[in-house]
């Protein structure tokens, strides 16, 4: 198997190729003046088994672009299976139609658009719903970025409480506390679609009062609900919050809304690139899943 680091691939795909000791291909990126992409690997593909690694943040588009443009030269050119780890898979959250709107489930378009260009393996990280992405035909793993993350907070703390910021977060709540062997709790968020305000539902059970909760989420965009979580996890007690997300898209003010809430630190890993927080390479965890 031959490993492509795509232009957006973070390193990760050097680190992949490294880990499985496999041939490693780099890819050039130009943007032409009109803001078009090419893309080019030099190489022989043909009748092998590639791995193109692209992350999708920022720029969503592009990345997403470029990494069709990369997998139907290769294909074009004879490779035999073509798999795409995109460990940051854009459009995941647009899976669903929401009450009252009639909004594309776009990530439905851009896994028939995978397949469209030979991809026939997927694998990513924490894709935020992977029911959804059975509108791929073909193979889709998940590389376990959480135990990774958890281990690295395991190691970063003493008195530990794993808080959900919402429910949908109970998951990797859970698996965060196991790693670590402590207690977690979620609490319950509403988000208005219209006005993107959160509302705190319930309280969690637990007791918060002189831990070092750790709020975990598969991403932080905007911030609001680590924040909110922070605030509650304050105002029961804790005494000291730390964030911790596989995805740091950190967007539209994100850093300096968690400083307001007292987060002190932010743990997230390389699927996107974010110098502000503790980063763990999910090199490995991806690495363990092709070598399956
Ligand atoms: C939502 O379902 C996700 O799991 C995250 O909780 C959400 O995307 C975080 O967004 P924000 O940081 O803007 O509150």
């Amino acid at each position: 198997m031959i490993i492509i680091d795509g232009p957006s691939g973070n390193g990760i795909g050097k680190s992949i190729a490294s880990i499985l000791n496999l041939e490693l291909l780099e890819c050039k990126r130009k943007i032409f003046a009109d803001g078009e992409s090419e893309v080019e690997v030099n190489g022989m593909v043909k009748d092998k088994e590639v791995t193109i690694v692209q992350s999708t943040y920022p720029m969503q588009d592009k990345n997403l672009q470029e990494l069709f443009f990369l997998a139907n030269d290769l294909g074009e050119r004879g490779a035999r299976n073509i798999h795409a780890v995109i460990p940051y898979l854009a459009y995941a959250r647009q899976n669903k139609k929401y009450e009252g709107k009639n909004n594309a489930i776009s990530i439905h378009a851009i896994l028939k658009m995978l397949n469209a260009v030979g991809v026939t393996t997927l694998i990513t990280v924490a894709p935020h719903n992977v029911e959804s992405l059975s509108a791929f035909k073909g193979k889709v793993m998940v590389a376990d970025a959480i135990t990774p993350l958890a281990n690295e907070l395991k190691r970063s703390t003493t008195n530990p409480f794993v808080l959900a910021p919402d429910k949908g977060a109970l998951k990797i709540a859970e698996r965060f506390a196991t790693v670590i062997g402590c207690d977690h709790a979620s609490i319950g968020k509403k988000r208005d679609t219209i006005t993107g305000e959160i509302r705190v539902l319930d309280a969690p059970e637990g007791d918060l009062r002189g831990k070092e909760v750790i709020i975990v989420d598969d991403m932080i965009s905007t911030g609001a609900t680590t924040a909110q979580a922070a605030r509650f996890a304050y105002d029961h007690g804790a005494s000291r919050v730390i964030a911790s997300a596989v995805h740091l898209l950190m967007v539209e003010g994100a850093y300096e809304r968690l400083k307001d809430a007292g987060v002190r630190e932010i743990y997230g890993t390389n699927t996107i690139m974010y110098d502000k927080a503790h980063v763990v390479n999910i090199a490995e965890a991806i690495a363990k899943v092709i070598a399956v």
